[in-house]
């Protein structure tokens, strides 16, 4: 899908093939022919559409595709009280004008900048416009590689021309936006890539291709080199599967030099079946969905060196297959990580933290200035927040605060639960050093993040590195309702890419 911007009425209304379909957004309180998009209308249009609003008010839920007595094709939508318009709902809106249009097979459409333009994102247009474009990229997307045609052709949109009458400047962040949004999409084809498609070394090769597209250093280490290292964890995870487990290591270095990398990690089980203690059959069958946290890291990175941001970024993604077969970790299995603390095995479906206690160990060792590690690591943050927002931790209430803001700008939303030592009772080992789940079923989210706080921890003399976990378990799929497709959501690369810009 291509956006463009347009200055002029005239021009973003006939663009493409045929005209493009002018979209009109409508608040309550909206007359019709007030909207930008009227004056360039021919008279029986107008008189039309101002017959048409008489006798159908336009309000927050309704969708009117209209044909014109010139023949020419408009969407008129509802977007309900102007009092009520807020970021938050033009997000909502970006993406269902895309879906209507999909729904009615429009190819082109043009719209109305300002529609979108509420009291709490009118301060940064820029922000605003990137965005946009983000949303309606994500809007246009679906899983059909796997799908016979319909005979008509997949329904897509191919162009949206923005009109912006006022600002200046947007061009390129609704070009920003673009490319955010594809990344997200890309993504997305990552995660919703059944299991038997999307092996270790699959997503390893993924990151190959990402590299040697956008100019980063990708590094897969194999076993031998994961043995070598100690990381007893990921190769205890990976020993049932005969896919064999991979380390992904991924540079892009345009900071200054010497100054400390952020480190990403991100949680790649290919496929979680729960190993020995398998997952019953109702909540296995989106398990392909389980490296969505490492799909994530490794499209933000792309989007970043894509945008060519000039920091320093490091991404780490252990690639695993959790399996249940003969040569199985086992429940009861006591295994040495890379720094050396010992983890009792409570449950093998608890293999995204295992994983990741060696990975971030790993990141230790990048000296970082932050790290940032994304897994759909429990069922409990879905129980906690429903599927609207992630769970965020954080060691630096700062660095959370602008990751919650972040997140609302731009709609991919994360919302904090506590990281209180405390917890920490709750997952003392008995015959290791910490278990790799709680005491009983209460708070699973957070035993999750107590558990692989224990591996970014200073040790005695070290200095803190300022750490934060996302349990986009809540996100690995959409709610419904939100118009975006079934399947992968792609959080939280819009979130990383535009946190990371700034940060
Ligand atoms: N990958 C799952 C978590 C998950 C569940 C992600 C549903 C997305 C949707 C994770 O590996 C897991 O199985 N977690 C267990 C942990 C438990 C055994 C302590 C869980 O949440 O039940
Ligand atoms: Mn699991
Ligand atoms: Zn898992």
């Amino acid at each position: 899908m291509e956006i463009t911007l347009s200055k002029t009425i005239s021009k973003s209304m006939s663009i493409g093939r045929q005209a493009s379909t002018p979209v009109f957004l409508i608040k309550d309180e909206d007359r019709i022919d007030r909207h930008e998009f009227f004056k360039f209308l021919s008279v029986e249009d107008k008189k039309y559409l101002i017959n048409f609003q008489k006798n159908f008010p336009v309000k927050k839920e309704h969708s009117h595709p209209l044909v014109l007595p010139s023949g020419l094709k408009v969407l008129v939508i509802g977007i309900g009280e102007k009092a009520k318009f807020n970021n938050r709902r033009a997000i909502m809106a970006a993406r269902r004008v895309v879906a209507i249009a999909r729904r009615e097979r429009i190819r082109d459409l043009a719209v109305n900048f300002n529609d979108f333009v509420a009291k709490d994102n009118r301060e940064n247009q820029k922000l605003l416009a990137e965005v946009l474009a983000t949303q309606f990229q994500m809007a246009n997307y679906e899983f059909v590689k796997y799908k016979t045609p319909q005979a008509e052709g997949w329904s897509f949109v191919q162009t949206i021309d923005v009109l912006v009458l006022k600002q200046n400047g947007l061009a390129e962040a609704l070009k920003a936006g673009e490319i955010i949004g594809e990344e997200i999409n890309n993504a997305r084809n990552l995660s919703n890539t059944p299991g038997g498609d999307m092996t270790p070394q699959v997503l390893a090769s993924e990151a190959v291709e990402i590299g040697r597209k956008w100019g980063v250093k990708v590094t897969v280490l194999d076993e031998n080199a994961l043995a070598g290292l100690k990381m007893g964890g990921i190769l205890g995870v990976g020993k049932g599967s005969s896919e064999r487990p991979k380390f992904i290591l991924m540079e892009y270095l345009k900071g200054p030099r010497g100054e400390k990398p952020v480190v990403l990690v991100g949680k790649g089980v290919t496929f979680d079946t729960g190993g020995l203690n398998l997952k019953p059959d109702n909540s296995i069958y989106e398990m392909h969905m389980d490296m969505s946290g490492g799909s994530a890291v490794m499209h933000a990175i792309a989007a970043l060196a894509r945008l060519k941001v000039n920091k320093n970024i490091v991404g780490l993604v252990p690639a695993v297959e959790n399996m249940p077969s003969g040569s199985s970790y086992h429940p009861g299995d006591v295994l040495t990580t890379m720094n050396g603390k010992t983890i009792e095995v409570l449950n093998t479906d608890a293999e995204g933290r295992i994983i990741l206690a060696d990975a971030l160990e790993y990141a230790k060792k990048c000296k970082p200035r932050l790290v940032v590690d994304v897994a759909t690591l429990t069922g409990s943050a879905m129980s906690a927040l429903g599927q609207r927002a992630s769970a965020i931790f954080s060691t630096s209430e700062k660095v959370q605060e602008r990751f919650v803001e972040t997140g609302e700008a731009v709609g991919d939303f994360v919302w904090p639960l506590p990281l209180w030592e405390e917890y920490e009772e709750d997952i003392k080992g008995t015959f290791g050093d910490v278990a790799n789940m709680g005491k009983n079923r209460y708070g699973g989210a957070i035993s999750g993040a107590i558990f692989l706080w224990q591996f970014i921890k200073p040790n005695n003399g070290e200095t803190a590195i300022p750490w934060v976990h996302i349990d986009m378990a809540p996100r690995t799929t959409p709610a419904e309702s939100e118009f975006l497709s079934k399947g992968s959501t792609g959080a939280p690369v819009g979130l990383l890419t535009e946190f990371l810009k700034k940060f």
